[in-house]
């Protein structure tokens, strides 16, 4: 009985992030005379989560009927009693509103006012915490354990530095938001800063020194930090951090002005102290991944997509009962990645009038401005080596192994040049790894999948017009190191190629040269003399996917 009423007093403890719950429980005795028993609460916090009663019953093991029986007896009752609502008609898909009518939801509106809740319980004064640049974070959908995983990490373990990487939208700065309010007052100072526009490492020192000590210094050293961060506790936030890393290079190397950084990761990772320093970041620095460990001071954590209920709570916000057919198969094909669910709902309730099961048959993945945006910074920040990688694998649009990226795949550069950036590429969080049959494969992630593949089309469109249009191959690039069709792909992957890659290329070109009444027979005569033909030695796809296109026979 015991381990039973532990069990149902764990219930749903994400209510208590929004609600009242202590007040709640007080008014609800009041007005029954009756104590309330711990599954009538369990069942309370479930509904203000927007479970349904026979979710309820089945998370309590008990029969749906024998749930509302005694639910009708106690509760509702006395919840409509607190909602003055009358006898009989209570709708449990009404009770947060009710409640929320009557005041019931906690009112986190700013950040300020939730510090300065904070401030009266605990031991961090109003000039010790700085959110910085953080944002005020209304709804937040699951991640429960991995916030109780990351307190642990902060809390328990006394971390040191902790990354916690992903690809952009996949709610990292949203997690670290809400664990840093839960533990932010266990500190003596508290700093949050963006690093999106890149500061030099000086210039952020000398904030945090100003913020620690009080002491505007131009000119301070990362040795005086490390000697605030040893003296006091305080817990250290940089958000954006892939923003002091070069673009175009492998992961890892820092701009001008934030080579400091290196030196300093490395120090708070290694030195005494009783500090915490929390990277938010696309990509994990190497002063992180060389060495990290869940023995160590230094960890690394990797942010996924939502889990299956807090994805569905994240629709249920959106519009969506959280029944409807297809909604599984709508977060898998999303990865639960927050953004793109958010994205894809809206489109569905307005497009497809809710009806998702009709959204999933009619688009393959419909990408919102918004993680286009995302997906776009990603991607330029690319070196070479990786954006042809990410094409081969779209074109592959199947795990391949790095035999096969080596051997059929023109890349012209070194094994080990390939093995850096296909490491680069998942710590970017843009490839993942699978073990198919014992052998390690790269697979785009979906979303990336359907951007990798959209911005393929575009530019070997944009090479195939130049062609048409000058008459020559000086254009060439991605025509010749990558193939359009693979002759030797399975059926069903070929089919793919032609009507998400071939197809469109040749609709872009048939509009090329509708608009610029182009003749392309004495194009077809030239490149089939091999006139403008200069390419140079190696694997060279050019007359393959000329053929496909219809420019060469
Ligand atoms: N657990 C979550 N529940 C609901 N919305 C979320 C959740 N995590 C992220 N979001 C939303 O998704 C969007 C992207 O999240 P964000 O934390 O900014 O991603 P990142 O920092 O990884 O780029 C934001 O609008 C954020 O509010
Ligand atoms: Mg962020």
């Amino acid at each position: 009985m015991l381990s039973d009423n532990a069990h149902i007093e764990g219930l749903f403890p994400e209510a208590s992030q929004n609600w009242d719950l202590d007040r709640l429980y007080a008014d609800l005795q009041a007005v029954s005379g009756k104590e309330i028993k711990p599954f009538e609460k369990a069942c309370l916090r479930g509904l203000l989560c927007r479970y349904r009663p026979g979710q309820l019953a089945f998370k309590l093991s008990w029969t749906s009927g024998a749930l509302r029986v005694e639910l009708n007896k106690g509760l509702y009752r006395s919840l409509e009693a607190i909602a003055g609502q009358p006898t009989n008609t209570l709708r449990w898909e009404k009770v947060p509103e009710w409640l929320e009518a009557k005041s019931y939801k906690v009112q986190r509106q700013t950040l300020h006012d939730l510090k300065s809740n904070f401030l009266t319980q605990a031991n961090i004064s109003a000039n010790s915490a700085d959110w910085g640049e953080a944002p005020n974070i209304q709804a937040f959908y699951g991640r429960t354990e991995e916030l109780n995983k990351l307190e642990q990490w902060i809390v328990g373990d006394r971390c040191h530095l902790l990354a916690v990487c992903g690809m952009g939208g996949i709610g990292k700065t949203a997690l670290m938001v809400k664990l840093v309010e839960n533990i932010y007052t266990q500190f003596d100072y508290f700093i949050w800063r963006s690093l999106r526009s890149a500061q030099p490492t000086a210039q952020l020192l000398s904030d945090l020194l100003q913020f620690l000590d009080g002491s505007a210094q131009t000119g301070c050293s990362i040795s005086d930090v490390i000697e605030l961060l040893r003296q006091k506790r305080c817990l250290v936030v940089l958000d954006d951090f892939e923003a002091t890393l070069q673009d175009g290079e492998l992961v890892g190397a820092y701009r001008q002005g934030c080579e400091g950084y290196a030196e300093f990761l490395q120090r708070v990772g290694a030195e005494r102290h009783q500090s915490s320093l929390i990277l938010i970041s696309r990509e994990q620095p190497k002063e992180i991944s060389m060495n990290q460990g869940e023995d160590q001071l230094i960890r690394y954590y990797k942010v996924n997509g939502l889990q299956r209920q807090g994805a569905v709570e994240l629709l249920r916000a959106r519009g969506f009962t959280g029944s409807e057919n297809g909604l599984e198969a709508l977060v898998q094909q999303y990865r639960g990645n927050p953004s793109a669910l958010r994205i894809v709902a809206g489109t569905i309730q307005e497009l497809f009038n809710g009806n998702v099961s009709e959204f999933l048959k009619q688009t393959a993945l419909a990408l919102g401005d918004v993680l286009r945006t995302l997906l776009y910074q990603q991607f330029e920040r690319l070196s070479k080596l990786e954006k042809d990688i990410l094409y081969w694998l779209a074109i592959k649009h199947r795990p391949v192994s790095l035999a096969t990226l080596r051997s059929q795949i023109s890349l012209q550069s070194s094994g080990s040049e390939l093995i850096d950036a296909l490491e680069s590429l998942r710590w970017r969080s843009l490839i993942e790894k699978v073990t198919e049959q014992g052998e390690v494969m790269f697979l785009l992630e979906p979303v990336v999948l359907k951007y990798v593949n959209r911005k393929f089309v575009e530019e070997v469109s944009k090479e195939i017009v130049a062609i048409a249009t000058q008459q020559n191959l000086k254009s060439i690039d991605l025509l010749q190191s990558h193939i359009i069709v693979e002759d030797l792909a399975p059926d069903s992957i070929r089919a793919m190629q032609i009507r998400l890659v071939l197809k469109p290329i040749k609709d872009k070109l048939a509009k090329a040269i509708d608009q610029n009444n182009l003749e392309l027979e004495s194009l077809r005569e030239k490149l089939a003399s091999g006139q403008p033909l200069s390419l140079p030695e190696g694997t060279n796809y050019t007359e393959a996917n000329l053929a496909l296109i219809g420019l060469w026979w």
